[in-house]
């Protein structure tokens, strides 16, 4: 009998310390290293844009799937192309520090 009264807080217990271990709901997954990202992005994308496209009011990027899109969109237009770890790293910073996902 006593092991069935235990069950219940020990179970609260594992789910209380399972979900604190998860993103919080509604933080997109992204796989980039941030640090990395910042160096990249201010060394390889600012010679047609600053940061302000990614806080005007009116900016296009509305999701992860979007900025991902255009992150590789402007990564077409430089002669030294990035690779899928450098474009992960972008769309972690940029997400991370402006448009949060
Ligand atoms: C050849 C020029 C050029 C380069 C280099 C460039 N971009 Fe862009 N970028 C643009 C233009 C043009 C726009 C659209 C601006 C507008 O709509 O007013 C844009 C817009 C963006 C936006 C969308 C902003 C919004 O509206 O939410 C993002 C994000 C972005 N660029 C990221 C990057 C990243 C990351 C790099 C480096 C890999 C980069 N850009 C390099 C030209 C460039």
């Amino acid at each position: 009998m006593k092991k069935d009264k235990l069950w219940l807080p020990v179970s609260v217990a594992l789910y209380l310390a399972l979900s604190a271990t998860t993103a919080p709901a509604g933080e997109a997954m992204l796989m980039g290293d941030a640090a990395k990202g910042k160096t990249l992005h201010d060394a390889k994308c600012t010679a047609c844009h600053d940061s302000s496209p990614y806080t005007r009011k009116n900016r296009r990027v509305n999701s992860v799937e979007g900025l991902i899109g255009q992150v590789n969109r402007c990564n077409h237009q430089l002669t030294a192309n990035l690779n899928e770890d450098q474009i992960d790293d972008i769309v972690k910073y940029l997400n991370d520090t402006f448009y949060k996902f």
